[in-house]
């Protein structure tokens, strides 16, 4: 099949979170199954200079805004047989130092950015001489992708293909002024309860839940919790209407980079069968965050954007609590700065047991999930989560709350003592928290069960082959080709 993938982050070209990570890994997963992929996303800064492999494609896009037109270039690279990027190149919309935002505040005409994107997204999916099959979509940054190309139908497209939208955080739904819908050159029909609107304002993801044939999320529990008004985000409604289209998946790993052994962040190599060097690992952590380096205390860590999302509030509270055990814990993270300056100051009253690094750092990353015993991720919710699946892989024991992704992808030991490879806990509380890090303090004093949980652990297999299966069976039943899948 041919699919052509949009997102405005991909994994390595550009990245604040998972979705980067899911859509570079998709796109790389059908071309290793033998499709063809093309993935869109926009040029951000030094991009081109990081690439210098990047070629220009003798393509200009001009597209109307509203009453003006903006023009756009095109450059592409194949960075594996089978798998194509094009970067849309609008320096005035992408030449910045940010993604969404600088300095916490989102940039003022992220609707206009974004919306340009979806039409070169759209526009390439109708002119492109390669013409895919099925145009699969991201987040709300693409979310009028699919009413775009049903517009351009009427407007005499003979037959383009059937759109799919994975919803990564329902969270994130790109609301903005109505103002901003004549942006879209869509006819005023579009704007209405059936459509994008919602309470008044243009609603991006909703525009993708209205018009695409199939909807997608990460995992198959947060495909049930979103029709639910706890976890809908007010469009639950919405989306129970729609129930029949949407199917979870959930997201694989890309064990090409994510992997104990020849990884170039990493001190030490090791395995399930030789563990030696994630003791090393841990040691040089340690002193990489200026921690007592001691192999007897048992490390905790998180890497995480740090928004209300993450659990940051009950993380500080069951850390408060458990501290006095002597534990140490690791933070890489940026994100809110009441969230920054709450874990830089545990830091500074802990010294010599808690270490803070504010920023993005992928070396950091790994040598964390790396180095330490356990991993925690408390979060309120989780459409998917990476990191626990990176640190089971990484034999760090992930301490999780039941939900999303984070409740389909961790065995704990009450659900099954055999294959048992977490923690979990189901309250969102300090004190539940709390509670999980004492079990994970228990379990450290015992290696052989630690090493049984562990094993587990690393042995797990969320490889991209099987979810790559799962997406091609929802390509083809939106091309008609078997019965949907449900939820
Ligand atoms: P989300 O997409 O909601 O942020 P995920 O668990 O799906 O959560 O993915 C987060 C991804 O972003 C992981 O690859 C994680 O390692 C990475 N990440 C998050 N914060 C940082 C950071 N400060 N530095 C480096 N990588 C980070
Ligand atoms: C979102 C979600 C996260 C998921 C990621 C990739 O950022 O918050 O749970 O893993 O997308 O799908």
């Amino acid at each position: 099949m041919k699919i052509l993938l949009a997102s405005s982050e991909v994994h390595p070209y550009s990245k604040t979170g998972g979705l980067a990570d899911m859509v570079g890994a998709l796109g790389k997963a059908l071309a290793v199954a033998g499709h063809e992929a093309a993935i869109v996303t926009p040029l951000y800064r030094g991009l081109r200079e990081k690439f210098p492999e990047m070629r220009h494609v003798d393509w200009y896009l001009n597209l109307p805004m509203g009453q003006r037109m903006v023009t756009a270039q095109l450059w592409m690279l194949v960075p594996q047989p089978g798998l194509v990027i094009y970067f849309v190149d609008q320096p005035a919309y992408f030449d910045r130092a940010g993604i969404y935002h600088e300095d916490n505040i989102s940039y003022l005409d992220n609707a206009e950015r974004y919306v340009f994107f979806s039409k070169c997204v759209a526009h390439l999916a109708r002119y492109l001489p390669w013409q895919s099959d099925l145009v699969h979509v991201h987040d709300w940054q693409v979310g009028l992708v699919p009413p775009l190309m049903l517009q351009q139908q009427r407007e005499g497209w003979v037959k383009p293909p059937p759109t799919c939208l994975t919803i990564h955080n329902l969270a994130y739904q790109g609301v903005f002024a109505p103002e901003a819908f004549a942006l879209t050159n869509l006819p005023e029909e579009f704007f209405g309860v059936e459509g994008v609107e919602y309470y008044g304002q243009l609603n991006c993801l909703k525009a993708g839940i209205a018009f695409a044939d199939r909807i997608t999320t990460v995992s198959p529990r947060y495909a049930r919790e979103i029709t639910t008004e706890e976890f809908g985000c007010g469009l639950d409604g919405f989306l129970r209407n729609r129930q029949g289209r949407l199917t979870g998946i959930l997201n694989g790993v890309d064990y090409g980079d994510w992997t104990t052994t020849k990884n170039r962040f990493l001190k030490a190599s090791y395995s399930a069968s030789s563990i030696r060097g994630k003791e090393r690992n841990k040691l040089e952590l340690q002193r990489e965050m200026g921690l007592p380096a001691d192999r007897k205390i048992p490390l905790f860590g998180t890497v995480s954007r740090l928004a209300e999302q993450k659990g940051v509030d009950i993380q500080l509270g069951a850390l408060e609590e458990m501290l006095y055990t002597g534990l140490q814990f690791v933070l890489l993270g940026s994100g809110s700065p009441v969230f920054e300056r709450a874990y830089v100051d545990l830091a500074r009253r802990f010294p010599l047991q808690v270490a803070v690094r504010i920023g993005f750092n992928e070396g950091l990353s790994h040598r964390i999930e790396a180095g330490c015993d356990f991993y925690l991720m408390p979060s309120q919710f989780e459409p998917c989560g990476l990191n626990q699946m990176y640190s089971l892989r990484y034999g760090t024991i992930p301490i999780v709350r039941a939900v999303g992704g984070l409740d389909d992808s961790v065995v704990d030991y009450i659900a099954n003592a055999e294959l048992a490879d977490g923690i979990k806990f189901r309250e969102y509380s300090a004190v539940a928290l709390a509670k999980g890090i004492r079990k994970a303090l228990a379990l450290y004093q015992e290696p052989n069960l630690l090493r049984h949980y562990r094993r587990n652990a690393m042995a797990v297999d969320f490889s991209w082959e099987r979810t790559v299966e799962d997406y091609l069976r929802v390509y083809r039943s939106a091309l008609g080709m078997v019965t949907p899948v449900k939820a």
